[in-house]
């Protein structure tokens, strides 16, 4: 019998409980062994919890049981997510992780101390909830130099985007929704603004090239300034606005950000709706790959720990597989120089004068006619490809002209 633990009873460690008691007979098929929650550790009282007798507040109760050979970590975070992690694997205990925060912040650190202990430090759940990527990505892609990552990487703003656009819901609305069904995070800023696409790139980054990429060094823009008369520009382009996380290897650097992007329908991303979540990787050999799932939630994201746990009772013996080499080198291309078309929507207040100052700026422009949009003082266009630095800087010209009251949004345009 496999003894583990868990810290944290909120919505993927009473998750992990819940499936682990649920699928037990085949689990045990699958591990080879009987695997057993034997303490759950959380500061909170959970007096109706049909698992009240293995809570406890004690974490010495954890980490001085040397029968506790697995701890499951869903705290989230990185304060004491981090202590607590550092200190099972110090003891030799493997621990398997769905905290996205604490792996782009800490992988490095964690994966080497897992080494030394020879123990393992899996984390299939901090990225696409339950979706099979992480260990894609280091077993079944291994062959592949890997060029390009893509992917709708946050359950809770792609829910939020999904009923803006099939329901007409607002803002404030659709992320109550998405709170209400257990997607966005206790504090469901790092969902909205971006940050916690933005650690999830950064992980799947890390795997893909070989070495650490810091999410802080990653520009990232969330989903609070899209508004319904963005979505029906999307429309009238045959477009789908989505949060994207995407990562680039241009030539021995590495490029990349979050930010929503308008998606052609064409597009494999445009139809991933509601919580599913997708991830697009590009490999030198296989050419394009896509996982598709739901990305956030209770039971999806406990299957993806719970899977992780299996495969540590396969393989006891052995210790973590994975390395993340940090570069002592500058390893981001600077994003300003990255050239990509932008959609950009004005107030003016003469359009024959708003119309020439775009075209001059910007040149080759495609207009954008919005047929349910009656406002006389609206226009909006898409651009050729322009860097960053060059597009911000045409914005501000064109912020400048008389005839433009307002650059109301710009997003950009994903391409193909
Ligand atoms: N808040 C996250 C999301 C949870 O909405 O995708 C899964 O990581």
């Amino acid at each position: 019998m496999i003894n583990l633990a868990v810290l944290g009873y909120g919505i993927v460690g009473s998750g992990v409980v819940e499936v682990i008691k649920k699928n037990s007979s085949s689990i045990t098929m699958r591990a080879g062994e009987e695997v057993a929650v034997k303490k759950i550790l959380d500061i909170r009282d959970f007096p109706d919890s049909p698992d009240r007798d293995l809570l406890t507040k004690n974490a010495d109760d954890v980490f001085s049981d040397p029968e506790i050979s697995i701890v499951v970590e869903t705290i989230g975070g990185a304060g004491i997510a981090y202590e607590f992690t550092k200190r099972a694997l110090n003891l030799g205990k493997h621990v398997v992780t769905s905290n996205k925060e604490l792996v782009a912040t800490h992988g490095p650190e964690l994966l080497r101390l897992a080494m030394e202990k020879g123990v393992h430090y899996l984390f299939e759940a901090s990225v696409g909830g339950g979706i099979p990527i992480i260990r894609p990505l280091h077993q079944c892609l291994a062959a592949n130099e890997i060029n390009g990552v893509t992917g709708i990487l946050n359950g809770t703003t792609n829910y939020i985007l999904t009923q803006m656009k099939r329901e007409g819901k607002d803002f404030a609305t659709a992320l109550k929704g998405a709170q209400e069904n257990g997607y966005a995070e206790a504090d469901p800023t790092a969902d909205i603004e971006g940050q916690d696409a933005c650690r999830k790139i950064a992980i799947l980054s890390s795997i893909a090239y070989n070495e650490y990429v810091d999410y802080r060094k990653i520009p990232t823009e969330g989903i609070t300034k899209i508004s319904l008369e963005d979505m029906q520009y999307a429309e009238a382009m045959d477009a789908s606005i989505k949060l994207v996380g995407m990562s680039r290897k241009i030539e021995d650097k590495i490029y990349a950000r979050v930010s929503p992007v308008m998606v052609s329908r064409e597009h494999p991303l445009s139809n991933v709706e509601d919580v599913f979540n997708a991830i697009v990787v590009s490999g030198n050999a296989l050419g394009d790959a896509m996982f598709y799932g739901r990305g956030a939630g209770k039971l999806p994201t406990a299957s993806a720990v719970v899977a992780d746990v299996i495969d540590i009772v396969k393989h006891l013996d052995s210790n973590s597989r994975y390395l993340w080499n940090v570069n002592s080198e500058e390893n981001m291309v600077d994003p300003g120089a990255v050239e990509g078309k932008y959609f950009i929507r004005i107030k003016t207040s003469n359009s024959e004068e708003a119309k020439k100052a775009a075209e001059k700026l910007f040149g080759e422009i495609t207009w954008i006619k919005a047929r349910k949009l009656k406002s006389e003082d609206e226009m909006a266009f898409v651009t050729d490809s322009f860097s960053e630095n060059q597009m911000q800087e045409a914005v501000e010209a064109l912020n400048g002209v008389d005839a433009v009251s307002e650059v109301i949004n710009r997003i950009r345009v994903l391409e193909a």
